[in-house]
């Protein structure tokens, strides 16, 4: 097999007339959210980021991003009553969960499951019940989760309990036992943090989906697809896999200046739009601090603070989301795989705001391509090709 790219046609950076990576390119509008660099500022529907993370629970945040209000009390029982009478999946779905390979990786289970559900589901091209559809993701993908968490540890299956919100209920489903208030705390925090992010890889990738008029569960699947990418979602499980590694806080600083000596790419470090430190990082550094404070184990903390210095020293280059949420999660108990499933959990209520903004203001997405191959040629016949 030749190789895809022919190395002489590939030309010099300098002189593409493309914009690579879409770095600066402003795609579209949207009314769901609005990251601001200059300032580190997130907002959802004009709510800060930080503060709907201090005072709502994640419930009332999906609620925001898909009718762009925060509820009023008798509205949010009513959206939870929904939510929570959703959460149950069909033994087909949980036996396809089930008879997965134990080895693949739970982001492949996930992205198995939701398009199971979209399979199972007969309105799959009704785009009026897509919020009802939301609604079903949101609720039955926790639990999708928490099965392929049981079953790859080879214990059985922990139902929703409908009396817990959402993120009690999901450590309930897979661990068996909501643990203190404060740890509950933490994980709803990253799961508000983790919601939206506005033109993002996944959220770009769901809203092309979108835009050829395919379904809801298709274009959810690709951001899945798009979202376990280590240079996405996939940092989360990635910084915690560099912290194993690094082992000792006291051994962070030497590890930092090899590894940027190396060129290697620090997982949890850089981003695309924030140049001068993400929005969402001091409140999940908080909450990281607390599960610290929490389990009395100190040493992820000290190594994140000896990391985070040396890389702002060396190369100015400050943390994103997933440098705090990747130990956060490690010290709540869960498995590392399971990192970025839980960041689906968060983003599906983001990637469905804007497929639903997509599908109600449509028109196909489709850029243009600089082409680099070959100068036009003609064919020969098989019998005269040497
Ligand atoms: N570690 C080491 N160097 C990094 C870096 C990192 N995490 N992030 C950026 N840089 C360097 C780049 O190599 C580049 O150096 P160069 O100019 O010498 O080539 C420079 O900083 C500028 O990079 P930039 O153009 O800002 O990166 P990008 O926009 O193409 O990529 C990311 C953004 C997020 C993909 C990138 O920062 C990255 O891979 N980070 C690690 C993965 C991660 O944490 N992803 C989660 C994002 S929320």
């Amino acid at each position: 097999m030749s190789q895809i790219v022919n190395p002489d046609y590939v030309v010099e950076p300098e002189k593409m007339n493309v914009k690579k990576g879409l770095e600066g390119s402003v795609v579209d509008q949207t009314t769901i959210s609005k990251v601001t660099p200059e300032t580190n500022s997130l907002v959802y529907k004009g709510y800060p980021v930080q503060e709907l993370a201090e005072n709502c629970r994640f419930e009332e945040v999906a609620y925001l991003l898909w009718n762009s209000e925060l509820p009023t009390k008798s509205q949010l029982a009513e959206f939870e009553k929904k939510e929570r009478s959703y959460r149950d999946i069909t033994k087909a779905n949980l036996e396809i969960i089930r008879l997965l390979p134990k080895k693949c990786h739970p982001m492949d289970s996930i992205r198995t499951a939701v398009s199971f559900l979209g399979a199972e589901d007969s309105r799959i091209w009704d785009k009026a019940s897509n919020l009802d559809k939301a609604m079903i993701m949101l609720a039955k993908i926790p639990t999708m989760v928490a099965a392929d968490f049981r079953f790859k540890k080879g214990l059985e299956f922990i139902p929703p309990n409908p009396q817990l919100p959402m993120a009690e209920n999901f450590f309930h489903m897979c661990f068996g036992k909501v643990p203190a208030a404060d740890i509950v705390k933490a994980f709803d925090v990253s799961l508000t943090l983790y919601a939206e992010h506005s033109f993002n890889a996944s959220t770009f990738a769901t809203r092309v989906i979108a835009s050829t008029e395919s379904d809801i569960y298709s274009a959810t699947v690709g951001g899945i697809g798009a979202l376990k990418g280590p240079l996405h979602g996939g940092a989360n499980e990635q910084v915690m896999h560099m912290m194993l590694e690094i082992a000792d806080p006291a051994k962070a600083e030497q590890w930092m200046i090899d590894a940027l000596k190396n060129k290697r790419k620090v997982m949890g470090f850089g981003h695309r739009v924030y140049k001068y430190g993400d929005s969402r990082v001091p409140t999940m550094k908080k909450y990281a601090q607390k599960m610290a404070d929490a389990t009395g184990e100190q040493k992820w903390m000290k190594m994140y603070a000896a990391l985070e210095k040396t890389m702002i020293d060396q190369k100015k280059i400050h943390p994103n989301l997933d440098f705090p949420a990747g130990p956060a999660y490690y010290m709540m108990g869960f498995e590392i795989d399971f990192f970025t499933p839980i960041f689906v959990m968060a983003r599906t209520t983001g990637w469905s705001a804007h497929i639903m903004e997509q599908h109600s203001n449509n028109r196909i997405i489709r850029p243009l391509s600089e082409y680099n191959g070959p100068a036009e040629r003609h064919v020969k016949p098989v019998s005269e090709r040497n």
